[in-house]
């Protein structure tokens, strides 16, 4: 069983980088099979999400179970719980029982970093971040890991959320070198940001994307329904290459990119590709330096199963965690 602190001890956010970057890879190869989420409604009390994957390179066969109760809150329990279970190749008996949460602000942040590591330009110094919440802390630590940012403006819509954020990150910042800065408003975040980040939980655009200077890369984590978005049709429309974690499951979840294609104002071709076809030499990234890039992640099995499996050969390597 391995908790969230062993993954911690075990796992940098630079090893999920590139745990999710062989992920990517591996995907685009044709090495992994998933099958979409299955969810099922326990009794209106909340949602417990099912996502296995199974990656024949390794091989290793797993799965991410997701639960969203809102009366846990009342309980004092987490609103939202996650368990990776993964399996041994050779028998199928149970091999891990991973913390789930801790797994997915990893790999989630290491998928922006990644992206960030890809598609920013080199000189990248100021970032802004949307969202506050529970992967925002990830996402500030992977943007951090791959451009040497002096500034990170952050916002969040509970302002009375910026300021504690502030504080529990500022010790992981300041390895780094990079200022931590409420920003006091969308706008000012925006302005002239090399890097954006948006991970929040918001229905609508989160800020303007007219604003976004020229060259900049933005990262789109938050939204994961069809009907909701947080990145506008502007930034959209301006974004010279836009990169996807997973095609299928962008096409099935993410309006950020599924509304302005209702709207004629998007095309699928208009998509670059997936972030594993550039890490294959497939499909170009960024162009030159006034290009705006920008990429849309919403999650996909694999990331989960190879970093899962990852984690655990650490974990057993270190003899860390416990034996059940
Ligand atoms: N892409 C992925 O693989 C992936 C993985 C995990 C979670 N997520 C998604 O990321 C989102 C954030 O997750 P979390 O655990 O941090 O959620 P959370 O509920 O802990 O925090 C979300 C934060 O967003 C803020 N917010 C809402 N609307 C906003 C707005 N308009 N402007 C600025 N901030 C706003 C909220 O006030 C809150 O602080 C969720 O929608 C979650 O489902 C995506």
């Amino acid at each position: 069983m391995i908790g969230a602190e062993d993954i911690r001890k075990a796992f940098s956010m630079r090893d999920a980088i590139e745990s999710n970057r062989e992920a990517f890879a591996i995907q685009a190869e044709g090495k992994a099979k998933l099958s979409v989420r299955t969810s099922f409604n326990v009794e209106g009390r909340g949602i417990s999400s099912f996502m296995p994957g199974y990656v024949s390179s390794f091989p290793r066969v797993g799965v991410k179970i997701v639960s969203t109760f809102p009366g846990n809150a009342e309980k004092n329990l987490p609103v939202v719980g996650a368990t990776v279970l993964l399996l041994d190749p050779e028998t199928g008996l149970v091999d891990a029982l991973i913390d789930g949460t801790e797994l997915t602000r990893l790999r989630t942040g290491a998928v922006s970093g990644l992206a960030t590591e890809l598609l920013a330009n080199e000189g990248a110094e100021i970032g802004a971040l949307f969202g506050t919440g529970g992967q925002a802390a990830s996402q500030l630590e992977a943007m951090l890991n791959v451009r040497k940012l002096r500034e990170v403006r952050v916002y969040d819509v509970m302002r009375d959320r910026i300021a504690p954020f502030i504080e529990r990150v500022s010790a992981m910042a300041s390895r780094f070198g990079a200022r931590i800065a409420e920003a006091p408003s969308p706008d000012a975040a925006v302005e002239g940001a090399d890097v954006i980040t948006s991970v929040t939980t918001a229905s609508d655009p989160v800020f303007d994307g007219s604003l976004v200077k020229a060259g900049a890369h933005v990262n789109g984590v938050g939204t994961y329904e069809p009907h909701k978005r947080e990145l506008d049709e502007a930034i959209i429309c301006r974004a010279d290459r836009i990169f996807v974690d997973n095609m299928e499951a962008i096409m099935a979840e993410a309006g950020d990119i599924l509304i302005p294609m209702k709207d004629g104002k998007l095309a699928k071709e208009d998509i670059a590709g997936e972030l594993g076809d550039l890490i294959l030499g497939r499909s170009e990234g960024r162009k030159s330096k006034e290009q705006i890039t920008l990429m849309k992640t919403v999650g996909f099995a694999t990331l989960d199963i190879v970093i899962a499996h990852k984690i655990f050969n650490k974990a057993v390597e270190m003899g860390i965690g416990a034996d059940l």
